[in-house]
């Protein structure tokens, strides 16, 4: 790769590399004549633009990475509607922040922001923006890693700017912050510094650790709101590994004033180590809705004993009460399950029925990290291949009146027992099912 002293600052120099031909290679074949294209409507509107972040970053690493981000040097969001108007798609604007979302039909949708620098009223607030330059804009970023962008240009060749050592902590595989500030600017990023850490086994050490780690002692993630709180979770749990990420966050006290009993008990811990392999292994029955793995590791995490502490988490979420009353109704569906499951006897079909049938998938694969085992994981195919399918039965409401039934609750009882003698092999026909019902709720 070439280096040279270019201009590209006002009144600055500082160092560009042109990174055409390690683009050439890495990327795929559409990626390249859409960036060109991209620089000529840069050009043509006499604004510079730059591809900026983690595409960066995993470019240098040859990683795969489909999600362009772009900031202009101008108006990100008119520039954005220039390239609707180009590609034919759409846009979406979010004028407080001079940013615009472009949908491509084909392609993953592309960020487009104004460059700009922020400033915080205080820790954690919401940033206040002001456009400004390309350095200003990569100087406000997280890490190193983070803060590198490629320049496009009319010309078809492609230079990488690095001007805080990014290329250098890649090579290193280091977590550096840009400046002290940092992780009290934004405390998101302490979660964001343990996922980049841990997905690319990179190493955080020295002042960036020291600074997350006062950060986290000055309780600084209190500051953030129940809303970014639970992303920053999700999008954690959402990583290859969570668990790694999870055992950092122990490691370093992240998440304790929040959930100090997930911390402290190796019940959760021990849990958390099976998710991997339910997972693996319901991936080959089939469940009847496929289980959101991040949602699994986020019940693990959260489904503690006691009242108040599981209060208090949902409570600091700040879930949406459809979410919150799910996290309750599964929490006691478990604690139930977690009872049944301990009885040493064999469990009847319609029982084993009974207990999954009342979970969402995410939960049997919880049940089935906390009772790993062999008994549990023939229950659980056994439900999924076998029982889901007998609970069908055939009379309805309208047979049980034209059997001189009256409607109302008693109903339930009919088809519970009529569901139960079907899975538990004592009817296999309609017929079957008239002879139950005259026998056991008719006489
Ligand atoms: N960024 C930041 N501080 C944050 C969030 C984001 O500085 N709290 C910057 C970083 O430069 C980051 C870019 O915004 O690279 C885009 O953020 P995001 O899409 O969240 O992350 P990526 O780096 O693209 O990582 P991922 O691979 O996880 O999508």
């Amino acid at each position: 790769m070439k280096c040279q002293r270019v201009t590209v600052f006002d009144g600055e120099s500082d160092f560009m590399k042109d990174i055409s031909s390690l683009m050439q290679t890495r990327l795929t074949t559409d990626h390249i004549p859409f960036l060109n294209s991209v620089a000529e409507v840069a050009a043509h509107n006499q604004v510079s633009v730059y591809v900026v972040g983690g595409f960066v970053r995993d470019l240098l690493l040859n990683i795969k990475n489909v999600d362009i981000d772009l900031v202009v040097e101008g108006d990100g969001i008119v520039f954005a509607q220039k390239l609707a108007e180009k590609f034919d798609g759409r846009t979406s604007r979010y004028k407080k922040f001079g940013t615009a979302t472009l949908m491509l039909q084909g392609r993953p949708n592309i960020d487009v922001a104004t460059a700009r620098t922020e400033s915080y009223s205080c820790p954690a607030a919401l940033p206040d923006v002001e456009p400004s330059t390309i350095k200003l804009d990569l100087a406000r970023r997280d890490f190193t890693v983070n803060s590198m962008a490629i320049k496009l240009s009319e010309s078809g060749t492609f230079f990488l700017i690095d001007l805080f050592g990014g290329e250098i902590d890649l090579k290193d595989s280091l977590i550096k912050v840009l400046h002290d500030r940092s992780f009290v600017d934004d405390p998101c990023r302490l979660f964001r510094a343990i996922r980049f850490e841990q997905r690319f086994e990179f190493c955080i050490k020295g002042q960036t650790k020291q600074l997350m780690r006062s950060a986290i002692e000055n309780n600084l993630i209190d500051k953030l709101s129940g809303d970014r709180l639970m992303n920053e979770i999700k999008i954690l749990l959402s990583e290859v590994d969570p668990v790694r990420c999870v055992d950092r966050m122990r490691e370093l006290s992240l998440l304790q004033t929040i959930a100090p009993e997930i911390f402290n008990d190796d019940f959760h811990w021990t849990i958390m180590k099976k998710v991997d392999s339910a997972l693996a292994w319901a991936d080959m029955i089939p469940l009847t809705k496929k289980p959101e793995a991040w949602f699994v590791y986020f019940h693990t995490l959260f489904m503690v004993e006691d009242d108040e502490a599981f209060e208090g988490m949902m409570m600091r979420l700040n879930f949406p009460s459809n979410i919150y009353f799910r996290m309750c109704s599964e929490r006691e569906c478990f604690v139930e399950a977690m009872h049944d499951l301990s009885e040493e006897r064999e469990l009847k079909p319609s029982e084993i029925y009974d207990i999954f049938s009342k979970q969402s998938s995410e939960a049997v694969i919880l049940l089935l990290a906390a009772c790993w085992n062999k008994r549990m994981k023939e229950y659980v195919e056994l439900y999924f291949k076998k029982y889901c399918a007998s609970a069908k039965i055939e009379l309805n409401g309208d047979d049980l009146i034209g059997m001189g039934m009256q409607p109302g609750s008693s109903f339930n009882d009919v088809f519970k027992a009529l569901r139960d003698a079907r899975i538990n092999g004592q009817v296999t026909s309609r017929d079957e099912e008239i002879v139950l019902v005259e026998s056991q709720f008719l006489k």
